[in-house]
């Protein structure tokens, strides 16, 4: 099984728009290890997307991830890292296919609602910036039997 980094962005938290991304996730099969509602610090916005510095919207971007609470979530199931990227939809929400969560919900990439893990590294970098072990649960859900 694997785990990937979820977030709902301060914009999709601000628009409401949590819990229908909680529900997708639940609906398509994934099982919640791990969930909290914070605020992102400047120095786990810039250690999370350090990948990203050199690039022109990096200032703009640690603002707004750390302008307002989100919601980060861990999420488990079945290839979770690339099936979940396919529910989140490209990028850009102008791109993103109408019935992935941006291509729903988004119009610009600046505020594209939710962030996903590209790969399994970045979703094991992703986790453990964002949760201590403790805070994820190892429990069976009697439901997987029916999924998988
Ligand atoms: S790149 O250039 O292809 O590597 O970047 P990309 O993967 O498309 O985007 C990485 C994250 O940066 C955000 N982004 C932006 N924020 C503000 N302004 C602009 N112009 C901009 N372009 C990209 C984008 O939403 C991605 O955030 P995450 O959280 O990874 O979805």
């Amino acid at each position: 099984m694997e785990k990937t980094f979820i977030m709902v962005k301060p914009d999709g938290v601000q628009r409401n728009i949590v819990g229908d991304v909680v529900t997708r996730f639940e609906k398509k099969g994934f099982q919640l290890v791990g969930a909290k509602l914070m605020h992102v610090s400047e120095d786990l916005a810039k250690e999370h997307y350090k990948e990203h510095k050199e690039k022109p919207f990096f200032g703009e971007l640690v603002d707004f991830i750390t302008s307002s609470p989100v919601f980060a979530m861990v999420w488990e199931g079945e290839n979770a890292v690339t099936v979940a990227r396919k529910m989140l939809g490209k990028t850009n929400p102008a791109e993103a296919e109408v019935g992935t969560i941006r291509g729903d919900y988004g119009l610009q990439v600046a505020k594209n609602v939710v962030h996903g893990s590209d790969s399994n590294e970045s979703a094991t970098r992703e986790i453990s910036l964002f949760f201590e072990e403790s805070e994820l649960v190892n429990y069976t859900k009697l439901i997987n039997d029916w999924v998988y």
